[in-house]
């Protein structure tokens, strides 16, 4: 096990959402699994008037993201780490001196032994981030003279390209790029990071990931919900900017990457940038028409109860044409991937919540079964990213009797096989690799910048065309013509919550 130095996490946004409900209880997990170093100290930081017991209460005991979990800790360890637990207010406004904050952390540190090491964890809205950086570089808190110094940001890392650039240039002035670590909690995820596991520790798959055997990819990530409480978020994001930018990109990344020379961070991060750079940029309107799908959800009635249209939401413009829903077929330029197609989409309200990667690979090039329906049968790697994590190869098999008739049949691994393993929660995995300075699953500026290279003519084009914006009922798999795009391969796989269901299975409950 890698040692973790003695450190203070800073949280900036600390009364937000995010700390009570993401954060501390990461925090704590690692706590109870013994991860945390011997000296550690949680300073949380925002404009609100706490004390650090008001704040202990508040993200800790009488957390109800925690509840549940204290329910079975004894007295003195629920104590032992709300006392880790500090806050400071920063007053009115994020951008102002930090000398009080700065003394704090002093204190703080000679106090409690943590060794000038400190992580800053930006839980605030984006706009604040290259002030806050100024404002801790301005007390001297970003050098490393004295302990580390990292820095923590959580997406959307900029709007566009020209906004992500901007970004990247304002906290590249005040801390150096090793430094920054850009969060991305789909790479927190056990499954996602398998992918890399599956291709190159196996010798079975990685020789025909490529055009040779790869029909073609497909990528789904659904949810059931809506924008709950988002509304006035996701209205000025959408679908594009709030899931594809950023995790689904990563995953395709890591499915179009070459093998890295090495495990370590830059080696990967090399790789994922250049498969990043290689993704075919639509630019022309005929190409975005054809290759671009966007939709929203109307209203509908779910297991008998109405449910909002995207439009009735709340925070969101009643004529909106924010996207909830949207798919894109793309090409791969390079020697392994070329001609292969990638369909990937992403919605809110559909009917379950899934994510997964599918590898459709050709038929046999010789097809001796030809008329046994072995055609629409050809072989199928599905990896389950959420929920029933696991892989399933779809393979063909006899039936048994007279004549060749073929099956396709389910070979399956479930992650809950492996039981007594922990699995990690994102944010436990993220915030532990931070502490250890591990920066493989976090995205570096260059990595961030590729994506929004092939976003952004994306979103002009949406923006500036009058490229329609379908409806579909909320819980339903997104706009009929959604199949256009795979026209000519046959349909989406709809999957079900369960792995191996195929598609058109239904659970009732
Ligand atoms: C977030 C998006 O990054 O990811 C949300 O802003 C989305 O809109 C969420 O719901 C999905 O994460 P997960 O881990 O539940 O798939």
């Amino acid at each position: 096990m890698k040692k973790t130095a003695n450190q203070m996490l800073v949280i900036f946004g600390a009364s937000g959402d995010l700390t009570a409900r993401k954060l501390v209880p990461a925090i704590y997990n690692l706590f109870k699994g013994g991860h945390l170093p011997e000296n550690f100290v949680v300073l949380g930081a925002s404009r609100s008037n706490l004390s650090d017991e008001d704040f202990r209460k508040r993200v800790v005991l009488e957390s109800s993201y925690l509840k549940n979990d204290l329910k079975e800790a004894a007295a003195d360890v629920i104590e032992a780490f709300a006392n880790k637990i500090f806050y400071t207010d920063l007053g009115s406004d994020y951008d102002t001196e930090y000398t009080q904050l700065a003394e704090r952390i002093t204190t703080l540190n000679s106090e409690h032994g943590t060794d000038h090491n400190y992580i800053f964890y930006l839980s605030t809205p984006p706009s604040l981030y290259e002030a806050i950086a100024k404002n801790i570089s301005e007390q001297q808190l970003a050098s490393e003279e004295k302990g580390w110094k990292r820095l923590i940001v959580e997406k959307p890392f900029g709007y566009s390209l020209e906004t992500a650039k901007q970004l990247n240039d304002g906290l590249h002035k005040y801390f150096k790029e090793p430094q920054i670590y850009r969060i991305d909690h789909y790479l927190g995820k056990e499954t996602v990071q398998n992918l890399l596991v599956t291709r190159f520790a196996n010798s079975i798959f990685e020789p025909l990931w490529n055009r040779n055997y790869i029909h073609h990819v497909e990528i789904t990530n659904a949810e059931s919900g809506g924008v709950e409480k988002r509304g006035g978020y996701y209205d000025k994001s959408g679908a594009l900017r709030d899931m594809f930018q950023n995790h689904l990109l990563q995953i395709v990344s890591l499915v179009v990457m070459e093998p890295p020379i090495g495990a370590n961070a830059e080696e990967i991060r090399n790789e994922k940038v250049k498969a990043l750079k290689s993704l075919r940029v639509m630019r022309d309107a005929k190409t975005l028409h054809e290759n671009t799908i966007r939709a929203q959800y109307v209203s509908s009635t779910i297991d008998g109860e109405r449910v909002n249209g995207y439009r009735e939401e709340e925070g969101v413009d009643p004529d909106s044409t924010t996207e909830t829903f949207a798919a894109i077929k793309f090409f791969v330029d390079n020697w392994r991937w070329a001609d292969v197609p990638f369909y990937v989409r992403t919605a809110k309200r559909m009917p379950t919540k899934v994510t997964e990667v599918v590898i459709h690979f050709k038929s046999p090039h010789h097809q001796i079964f030809r008329d046994a329906g072995v055609n629409d049968k050809a072989n199928k790697l599905v990896i389950r990213i959420q929920p029933d994590e696991g892989i399933l190869i779809k393979f063909g098999v006899k039936v048994p009797g007279q004549g060749f008739k073929v099956e396709r049949a389910n070979l399956d691994f479930y992650y809950s096989s492996l039981a007594e393993t922990h699995v990690m929660e994102a944010y436990e995995r993220l915030l532990l690799d931070a502490m250890q300075g591990d920066a493989t699953l976090y995205a570096r500026a260059d990595e961030v910048e590729a994506a929004w290279e092939f976003v952004d003519p994306i979103l002009e084009y949406w923006k500036n065309s009058d490229e329609k914006v379908y409806g579909y009922s909320a819980g339903v798999w997104g706009p009929e013509n959604s199949h256009d795009l795979i026209e000519g391969i046959g349909e989406w796989r709809n999957p079900s919550k369960n792995l191996a269901d195929d598609p058109g299975f239904c659970v009732i409950c």
